[in-house]
């Protein structure tokens, strides 16, 4: 295993707004590819569709990286390297949720400005949440790795390796290792148009879903089980 370039520099906050916002203004200032950005504590995480991201202080690896030409298929890629970093068992909900056990352990957001050449890949793991932890609305769906605030670091280090490794796979090696990981296949799910069964990911990263009408590529958005 090679010492893993991604996450140099870094700069550590014992709390701050959000990991992505601090890691944006260094892209945007220039700073270099590999800029990792952590906290123990976001006091305004982001999440995916303008939702917020919280986690008990030092509980959680929350952490930012600045990538300078990023691949075009991020997003999936940095999930498989989360998968493969917290989990034998983890699996993906397109595009990127990791789950284990049915329920999500991580979330990814990736916020870019191509035309200024950088992307934000932001990532929280939920490495040390206890049951309690969880607001009640969220009992149930997110789920922890259930491990001890200490293993916050080593949890990041593993994953800095499978970044390097999976953002600069080939593409047909990501594409299979989310087909591999795919938790949707076969079943019933409902996006903000429609519905369908989930019928895999095309090459371009795309979520394939049967519909009465046909099959339809989700190309960006959320979906949900149908249950
Ligand atoms: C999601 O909604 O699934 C994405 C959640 C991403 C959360 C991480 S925590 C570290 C980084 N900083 C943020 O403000 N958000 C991301």
């Amino acid at each position: 295993m090679t010492a893993a370039a991604l996450g140099r520099p870094r700069v550590h906050h014992r709390a701050t707004d959000s990991t992505n916002a601090r890691a944006r203004d260094l892209a945007a200032a220039g700073a270099p590819h590999g800029t990792l950005v952590t906290a123990g504590e976001q006091t305004s995480g982001r999440g995916r569709q303008g939702r917020r991201w919280s986690a008990p202080a030092s509980r959680a690896l929350l952490g930012s990286l600045v990538l300078r030409e990023p691949p075009r298929l991020l997003p999936l890629a940095a999930g498989v390297a989360v998968a493969d970093a917290v989990s034998a068992e983890a699996v993906l909900k397109w595009p990127n949720d990791v789950l284990v056990g049915g329920r999500k352990v991580a979330g990814i957001l990736v916020e870019a400005r191509l035309t200024e050449g950088w992307a934000v890949l932001g990532i929280g793991v939920n490495v040390a949440l206890r049951e309690e932890d969880f607001p009640a609305q969220l009992r149930g769906v997110a789920g922890t790795l259930g491990r001890s605030p200490e293993e916050v670091e080593p949890t990041l280090e593993r994953l800095l390796v499978e970044l390097e490794r999976w953002l600069g796979a080939d593409e047909p090696d990501v594409l299979s290792a989310v087909r591999d990981r795919d938790c949707l296949l076969g079943q019933a799910v409902r996006w903000a148009d429609g519905e369908g069964v989930a019928a895999g990911v095309d090459d371009d990263g795309r979520l394939l879903v049967q519909s009465a009408g046909g099959e339809v590529a989700l190309a960006a958005g959320e979906v949900h089980l149908r249950r």
